[in-house]
Formats: structure tokens, sequence, C-alpha cells
């Protein structure tokens, strides 16, 4: 049994992406330092799939204790999660995102070469593209100045990873997320936000249940048919099967470059207001919200082009916008 780490894979997209290892067959070996989830995530998806995942409660940032752990065990690929993703608070904390995001790679990426092992899943964002001049967005859209220092860490991450493919023999594959939103149909694993939502959806579903008073839309100036921000929402369990398929791709040597980049989304934008709209009819309920300024360094649209991920990876979105937020619908009335 291949056997595969996960970092930060008690997260939001690693839990997800654990539970879908494990229905692949492949042992998981999961690296979280609990800083931005809960313990009982572990529980939840021994009780999604019956299987035991290896826990190891690390800190990536400790050079020494990585070398150890990658010295104790012998891995077959990483999919590495790890890393801080709050674009407001990395401009408050820039320093806390470059030691973070950054360094902990570099860590990573030398033992994988101190092992000889090579093949790595990076979790990438749509956030690199910035706001494309055309759209959907292709893969060979230009990389924008960063508007955040998380946004940054994305692209100088992918930068040390191309570079370390050059040098070293690493294989890699960067996946640009667009927006993951969702929940396991189980409603035992999801979106865990400690503290007031940044995203919308949890936002939202947390409006829904009465936790917060409404929602602030943010702008409805933009340049779009409702005047409300356009993005691309992907259902985290798509999401997390596009990591199996890209490791797939890697472990079978199908890849066509030491390293490799792939928008996944579902190729259609939907407003705020589209959301909103569409929640409230799967949700039966009216949600309370009020339009405000503008947020400061959002874009106007962002949606992707799909077909790289679809005809060269093999791997597309399977799920609807209405089933992803029911998905969290279900998840926040469990909370
Ligand atoms: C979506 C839309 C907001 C909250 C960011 C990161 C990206 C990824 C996902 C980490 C925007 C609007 C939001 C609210 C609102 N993060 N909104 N009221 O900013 O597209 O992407 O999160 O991987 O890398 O860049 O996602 O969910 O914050 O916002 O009106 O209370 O909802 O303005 O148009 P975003 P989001």
């Amino acid at each position: 049994m291949k056997k595969i780490l996960v970092t930060g894979g008690l997260g939001f997209i690693g839990s997800h992406t654990v539970v879908e290892l494990q229905n692949a067959g492949y042992k998981a070996v999961i690296i979280d330092n609990l800083y931005n989830t809960k313990m009982d995530v572990l529980d939840n998806i021994v009780s999604i799939t019956g299987v035991q995942p290896e826990y190891h409660c690390i800190d990536l940032r400790d050079k020494k204790v990585v070398q150890d752990f990658f010295k104790k065990n012998s891995l077959d690929g990483v999919i590495h999660f790890a890393a801080s993703k709050a674009v407001g608070e990395s401009v408050e904390k820039p320093l806390l995102y470059y030691e973070n995001n950054i360094s902990t790679l570099v860590y990573l990426l030398q033992e994988m070469k101190r092992q000889k092992l090579s093949n790595f899943i990076f979790s990438s964002s749509c956030t690199v593209y910035g706001q494309a001049e055309e759209l959907p967005i292709t893969e060979n859209a230009p990389v924008k100045p960063a508007e955040s220092p998380y946004g940054n860490t994305k692209q100088i991450g992918e930068e040390i990873i191309k570079e370390t493919c050059n040098a070293d023999g690493l294989k890699a594959i960067a996946l640009r997320y667009f927006n993951p939103i969702g929940a396991h149909k189980s409603a035992k694993i999801g979106e865990l936000p400690l503290g007031i939502p940044q995203n919308l959806i949890p936002f939202i579903t947390q409006t829904a249940a009465g936790i917060r008073k409404e929602l602030s839309v943010f702008g409805d100036d933009y340049a779009t048919p409702d005047g409300t921000a356009i993005r691309d929402y992907i259902h985290v369990v798509d999401l997390a099967k596009a990591h199996i398929t890209a490791l797939e791709r890697l472990l079978d040597n199908r890849n066509k470059k030491d390293f490799e980049v792939f928008n996944i989304g579902t190729g259609k934008g939907s407003s705020v207001l589209e959301v909103i709209d569409a929640f409230e009819k799967v949700s039966n309920t009216k949600l309370h919200y009020k339009i405000v300024g503008r947020r400061e360094g959002d874009i106007t649209a962002a949606y992707a082009d799909t077909a790289l991920a679809n005809d060269e990876l093999g791997w597309k979105h399977e799920k609807t916008l209405e089933e992803a937020l029911l998905s969290a619908w279900k998840w926040q009335l469990k909370q």
C-alpha cells in the first residue's frame, strides 16, 4: 500500500483529501500542528472511512523535527496543504506568512531531496492571477504582482518548486484552486473557520444559522451583470479528488514535464447575489444581508478555463454549486 504524506491533513481541504486517498486505497500519513483546526477532525475522518490515518503533531517550521520524520518514514508521495491562508491576516502579519508558508516548503523539499522522494503535489491558488485580463482564466494567464503576502507566498512557492524540479529531479504538480466550498456528504468534516469567517460561504451558513446577524455583501458596483463580484466555487470533494488524480499522474510517470500547473475549478462563474439566491433555494431560508463597500484587494471576477485539467490531467468537477451549498448548510446544521 503506497504511503502518502498529507501536510495540513486535518484542515478543510486536507481532511477531504485524506478521505479520498483512503477511498482510493492509499495509506495516508498526516502532519498537522493543529494551528487552524481541531483534533476531532481525525476521529471524523475515521468515522467516514473506517481507516485510522497515521497522525503526527508536527510544526513544519521545526526543521530538525521534519528531518527526523523523513528519516523514520519511507513515503511514495507528498501532498502539501499546510500553510496560513487568510488574505487579510497576511497583510497584517507578513513575516508570519513568509515563515509559515515558505520556510516550511523549503524544509519539506530539502528532506524530499535527501530521501530521493520525488512526487509532490502543491496547494496553490487562482490568487496568483490577480485580476486576469481574459476570462475564463487559463494556466498561461500571466502571474500578476501579488496583492497580498498570502498570494505572494503561493507565487514564490511555485517558483521554488519549479526551480527545485529543474535542479534536483523533483516531479511536482501545482493545483491552482479557485474557491473551495462545501463539505463531505456525511457532514462529519467541512470548513471550520475559527473566529469570524473571512470567506463567503461559511459567513452565509453562519448567518442562516443565526450565529451572525447578517451578511455584508462587499460591493455591488463591480462591472458584472448584477454588480457583485464573480468567483468559481468548486465543491471541496471534487477538489480533493483532483489531488488523487494529480498524484497518480506522477506515480504512473504520466507527467509531461517535471513541473506542471493545473487550474482546478468548475469553469462557471457565480456572483455573490447568485450564490445568495442559490443558497436560499437549497436551504429554504431567507438570508439577511446588506450591501456595503468593497473589500480591499478584492477582484471583480475570476473563473477557470478547465480544459487542461479536463483533457490533460483527466479530472473534471462533478458537483453543482447548489450541491456544494447544500452540503455546506448540512455541515453548518451539525455544528
Ligand atoms: C468570495 C466573494 C467577496 C465574504 C480567498 C482567497 C483564495 C482562497 C479563497 C485560500 C468575494 C465576497 C466574502 C463576505 C462578501 N483562500 N464576500 N462578504 O476572496 O475570492 O478568495 O478565499 O486558499 O486564495 O483569495 O474568497 O470567500 O473571501 O470571497 O461579499 O462576508 O465573496 O468580496 O467577492 P476570495 P471569499
